[in-house]
């Protein structure tokens, strides 16, 4: 596992998945077997790395990556470092015959994206990439709502996602520098529209075209040190997809915004049955039949409690870690060869759309998302 040091690698992969999986006794199989996952801990930093494993008494760590790729039974590579470093990592794992699992964005162009997805099939190395937010509780409620044909024609999708991350003189930011410097492979297009192409793939069938905005609202930032520096990659990115059947979507992206709504993430699907606002975990709906009639009147106080108006969907299942739940379902895949579709390839199209929308936003004007082909 390396860049586990970073926030996503111990949060996110070891603690919540890796561990999390272990602690409960592995993946069980059907057949009655259990799958346990053996983590090597890999890092630059010797002292952190080091640390990390005796924090959650592991043994085995280190600093030297080819020498973990040399070890034939260390069959799985994970890569969670910062972005630009991914490419060469995983193309190193993928020379050495080793499987791949690793976070998103893969690449930070389309070209270097399909090249590992085609590295890959060519040397016969099973692969997959963190597509976390299909496995959240509210998007796989939402989903359920559109299987069951709950909206009947979807219309259209708008999409609210954002904080704000601190600016680092006062009070610390949130998140790691480099996010906001263009050069080390930072910016929200890059980071968020790959997100989008998933989420928007799963839920709705498929994107054809983009247009999109972005912007460096806050132009200077303080890094981890306290240092000034100046943003060089966007904070926010206004986007407009079309969708498959004529659907559209809008999603507003932004480190650059305060919250007045439920979640961090919030998508509302409008149908001609029914609609939907769905978050990270919840997912409320209101049908045609509940629909309330408004009449435009701002001489009169507001006579709706318009949340009020909406049902939870309810749980009716456990739902569990977004990024533990893929992480059994690779492991299985990689055990029992149990399908498992978002690969290099699939994450290609998420690096695909935050490449297109940078383009139109460089270009001003609406650009059409070619299929993909390998
Ligand atoms: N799936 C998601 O929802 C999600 C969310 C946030 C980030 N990510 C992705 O996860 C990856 C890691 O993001 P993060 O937020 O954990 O970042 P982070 O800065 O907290 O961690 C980065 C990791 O890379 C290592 N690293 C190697 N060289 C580095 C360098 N020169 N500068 C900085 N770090 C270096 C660090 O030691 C650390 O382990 C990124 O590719 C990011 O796009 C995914």
């Amino acid at each position: 596992m390396n860049g586990v040091t970073g926030r996503m690698g111990t949060n996110q992969h070891l603690v919540r998945s890796i561990l999390a999986i272990r602690e409960q006794g592995g993946v069980k199989l059907p057949g009655g077997d259990t799958i346990w996952p053996e983590p090597v801990l890999v890092g630059r930093n010797e002292t952190k790395v080091a640390a990390l494993a005796a924090r959650h008494g592991l043994s085995r760590w280190s600093t030297d990556l080819e020498a973990c790729l040399a070890e034939p039974e260390l069959t799985l590579y994970f890569d969670a470092q910062v972005t630009n470093l991914r490419v060469e990592s995983v193309k190193r794992a993928i020379a050495a015959g080793k499987d791949v699992y690793c976070e998103k964005p893969t690449a930070e162009s389309l070209g270097e994206a399909l090249e590992l997805a085609r590295l890959a099939r060519a040397a016969g190395v099973r692969n997959g990439v963190v597509q976390d937010k299909l496995f959240l509780p509210g998007f796989m409620k939402l989903k359920r709502l559109i299987d069951s044909g709950f909206f009947g024609r979807i219309l259209s999708v708008r999409g609210e996602f954002g904080y704000w991350v601190f600016e680092g003189d006062w009070q610390e930011a949130q998140r790691p520098s480099w996010n906001y410097r263009k050069e080390d492979g930072g910016g929200i297009i890059v980071d968020m529209l790959c997100h989008w192409r998933y989420l928007l793939d799963g839920l709705f069938g498929g994107v054809n075209a983009v247009s999109c905005l972005g912007a460096i609202h806050v132009p200077e930032r303080h890094d981890e040190r306290g240092k000034p520096y100046a943003v060089t990659a966007d904070d926010a990115a206004y986007a407009t997809f079309e969708l498959q059947g004529g659907v559209i979507a809008q999603i507003n992206s932004s480190w650059a915004t305060r919250v007045y709504r439920d979640e961090l993430f919030v998508l509302q699907v409008d149908g001609t049955e029914g609609s939907a606002v769905a978050g990270l975990r919840e997912c409320k709906a209101q049908h045609r039949v509940n629909t309330p009639k408004p009449v435009w009147n701002p001489d009169v106080p507001n006579p709706h409690d318009f949340r009020a108006q909406w049902q939870d969907v309810p749980d009716n299942a456990v739902f569990e870690n977004a990024f533990k739940v893929q992480w059994e379902m690779f492991l299985k895949h990689l055990v029992t060869g149990a399908p498992f579709k978002w690969d290099l390839l699939e994450a290609a199209k998420g690096v695909q759309l935050a490449e297109l929308g940078l383009e139109s936003w460089e270009q001003r004007r609406w650009l059409t998302v070619p299929e993909l082909v390998l």
